[in-house]
């Protein structure tokens, strides 16, 4: 299981890049929320030797096609992530014959994520505090798509998106290929009571340790 930090904040996003994460997703909200220049958000980022997705939205095929041929300029690496409709998954089936990477995203059941699926997607993003905030288990969404993706062989990459807590941070570690993890879940791993009272313990035994070395030089 691997990390996406979900961010559009460039400070956010270099820390977690530097403690490991795999990549960088985000959606529009994002963007507006850090007032990023999109275009510019990816050429920041596509050579940076991690999975980069980039958000497309159109108003019908022929103007998707025409925003994807904008960001496969930047780079043919770019993942182009799709929000959930007919649309997206004859672009994605056409993109698969073109070698070019797709996710789709807002995938809220097992019905969609089989249509994604069998359209030839690379990445579902499967959402679970959103699912949640209707009724439903989001986390058992991605353990059943998981097991059917593992059972038949299918090549797509679960992502869980939507994570908000730490409890759905850990639960969709179990099964999805990577996490969409807002910075702020990241963060909190560092602040466990125990690991800070434990290092605070440790360095100050430690310094008694050199103090006594250093005595006895
Ligand atoms: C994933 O693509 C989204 O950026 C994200 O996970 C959505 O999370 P939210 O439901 O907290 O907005």
């Amino acid at each position: 299981m691997k990390y996406l930090i979900d961010s559009a904040n460039y400070t956010e996003i270099d820390q977690a890049l530097r403690v490991g994460a795999a990549g960088v997703t985000a959606n529009p909200s994002l963007y507006l929320k850090e007032n990023v220049s999109f275009y510019d958000f990816l050429k920041d980022y596509h050579d940076k030797n991690i999975l980069l997705t980039a958000e497309v939205i159109a108003d019908d095929d022929e103007d998707l096609v025409r925003q994807a041929e904008k960001v496969i300029e930047i780079s043919k690496d770019i993942v182009i992530k799709l929000n959930y409709s007919a649309a997206s998954l004859k672009f994605a089936r056409l993109m698969q014959e073109k070698g070019i990477k797709t996710a789709i995203t807002l995938v809220f059941d097992i019905n969609q994520a089989m249509m994604a699926i069998n359209a030839g997607a690379d990445y579902l993003f499967l959402f679970v505090a959103r699912n949640e905030e209707i009724g439903v288990d989001g986390l058992e969404l991605i353990r059943n798509i998981s097991r059917i993706v593992e059972s038949k062989g299918y090549h797509t990459k679960l992502v869980a998106a939507s994570i908000r807590t730490k409890y759905q941070l850990e639960s969709a570690t179990l099964f999805a290929d990577y996490i969409a993890v807002p910075y702020r879940l990241m963060e909190e791993t560092f602040h466990h009571p125990l690991t800070v009272s434990g290092a605070d313990r440790f360095a100050d035994d430690m310094k008694k340790v050199l103090d006594t070395g250093e005595a006895l030089a």
